[in-house]
């Protein structure tokens, strides 16, 4: 039977980072690019470069260190922006260049405050510029699914006629539906002159909760690109999510493929979609839900007695996947104190992590640590043991030591010893429970107060040993830093994540980080 491939294009490190408080350093959009490779995108949208020079940096090193997917930059439909973009992925193998301009009367008239003659002359020039850089163009007209249907088709055929290569249909703001999605897309193939040469794409966002269904409608009438994230992630309610659009394909091919047309498959390795996932929720702090589709905790769990039942006597009675497929491992291999370092490492490999040399060393000696307190470490502990080797910044600022006492009816205390450099800073505040009186004791000692956004815990695994797992957004001057830490004492943990998140905005005031244009687009 043959087959079409729908392309995955991941835009988690773009359109994703764009979620208020998910900013990413450059070396960890780097880490999730690779993984982002490893699971098989065929497009990495890695950044927005005449942005910040952050994000022109974080472009630039993926498109020099990440191979096998095209590395796509985002430009405004203006030379300077163009050219930027086209400077940011120069080094990439595949390049593309992605530019946009808005076509729907509303932000024409009040963002763009220009005519549609403009803004069609616009288009053209903006990729007939690309083209002059890179041979693969993209091009979105933003908010497209609330644009004129005789201008987006004029757009389109005009940008076809100049060049591009991909025609990106935007649902920008999350307003339509499933069935008008498919009929604008259905619509667009039969009547942009020239589109047959080009691939077209879908961009849904998820206001309504519909940018998955919107993207499989764009699917089903032609679309054989889709744009999305890991983990739905995004400004607002997100994008589609990648892992979603992925498994519905995979799951659902016979509606795709109806009355002998070609099946449609992606090119993603479906079991490192959970990988994929919990590498992105944890360097963005962005915890994922428990029913959260595919990669939720509760996604693959059964509690009900009647769908136990149904489980045990055939499998397909309840669960149209198996968790295998996306990479949840059922039988897990339990180390303990006495693996040794080859133990450690080979089980590194065979879950899928590629460590330097200092790397391995540095996470084996945090495994030594954490297997003497707690007896069985799972996957899931060297998998928080390796994110937080791979999230390391500078530690200029380091927990000694913390002490802390709390209990009904006593005041919560905490000392703690916090290494600056060579010095060392001892200092003992109050709180309102331990937690608020650590973080009082390490403002106290570091001279620092950065204000606290959230934070949160859990557990990694089950049982009452857990490895527990701190996350704290901390901002400062408008910037968000997300810290993270763990440890079988969830003070400590929690401590270690407020230190973690004071040294990234420390390193971020060292890198001279700017906020950029984010949220302007
Ligand atoms: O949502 C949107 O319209 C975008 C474009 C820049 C493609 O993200
Ligand atoms: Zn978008």
């Amino acid at each position: 039977m043959s087959q079409e491939k729908v392309l995955i294009f991941d835009t988690t490190l773009r359109d994703g980072e764009q979620s208020p408080g998910a900013s990413l350093s450059v070396s960890e959009k780097l880490e999730i690019a690779r993984q982002l490779a490893v699971l098989g995108v065929d497009i990495i949208e890695a950044g927005f470069p005449i942005s910040s020079p952050a994000q022109f940096e974080a472009t630039q090193k993926v498109a020099e260190q990440v191979a096998g997917p095209v590395v796509a930059a985002l430009a405004r439909a203006n030379k300077e922006d163009i050219e930027t973009a086209g400077k940011a992925i120069a080094s990439a193998r595949k390049k593309r260049i992605h530019t946009f301009i808005a076509t729907s009367p509303i932000h024409m008239k009040y963002k763009l405050k220009k005519g549609s003659d403009e803004v069609l002359k616009m288009a053209v020039e903006a990729v007939r510029c690309a083209k002059s850089i890179t041979c693969d163009v993209e091009f979105s007209p933003e908010d497209a699914c609330r644009s004129q249907m005789p201008f987006l088709i004029e757009v389109l055929a005009a940008v076809v006629e100049a060049g591009a290569t991909t025609l990106n249909i935007p649902d920008t703001v999350g307003y339509i539906l499933p069935e008008e999605y498919g009929r604008i897309i259905a619509q667009l193939k039969s009547d942009v002159p020239g589109i047959d040469k080009c691939i077209i794409s879908t961009h849904c966002h998820n206001d309504l909760g519909l940018a998955v269904a919107n993207s499989l409608a764009g699917v089903r009438n032609g679309a054989r690109q889709v744009e999305c994230t890991i983990n739905g992630l995004g400004e607002r309610a997100g994008n589609a999510a990648l892992e979603e659009i992925v498994m519905a394909i995979h799951t659902r091919a016979d509606f795709f493929a109806p009355k002998g047309a070609p099946a449609v498959t992606t090119n993603i390795n479906t079991k490192e979609i959970c990988r994929t996932s919990q590498l992105v929720s944890q360097l963005t702090g962005f915890v994922i839900q428990p029913n959260k589709a595919i990669v939720g905790a509760n996604a693959f769990a059964h509690e009900a007695g009647v769908h136990v039942d149904g489980m045990l006597k055939e499998r397909t009675t309840y669960e149209i996947m198996t968790p295998e497929t996306v990479g949840l491992v059922g039988s897990r291999m339990v180390l303990g104190r006495h693996t040794g370092r080859h133990g450690f490492i080979d089980r590194c490999k065979q879950l899928g992590y590629k460590l330097t040399k200092q790397e391995i060393e540095h996470a084996y000696q945090r495994f030594l640590e954490i297997a003497d307190k707690k007896k069985e470490v799972f996957d899931e502990d060297i998998a928080a043991i390796i994110n937080e080797e791979i999230r390391l910044v500078e530690q200029i600022y380091q927990l000694q030591y913390l002490h802390v006492a709390s209990g009904t009816g006593t005041l919560p205390t905490a000392s703690v010893k916090i290494r600056i450099r060579d010095e060392v800073k001892q200092a003992a505040a109050c709180g309102d429970g331990p937690v608020d009186a650590a973080y009082e004791a390490i403002k106290e000692a570091t001279g620092l107060a950065p204000k606290l956004e959230s934070y949160s815990i859990k557990a990694v695994t089950g049982g009452k040993e857990a490895l527990g797992e701190a996350t704290v957004k901390i901002t400062e001057n408008g910037r968000t830093f997300i810290g993270r830490g763990i440890s079988t004492d969830i003070i400590e943990a929690s401590a270690k994540a407020y230190v973690d998140a004071i040294n990234r905005m420390v390193a971020a005031k060292k890198q001279g980080e700017e906020p950029g244009l984010k949220g302007e687009l």
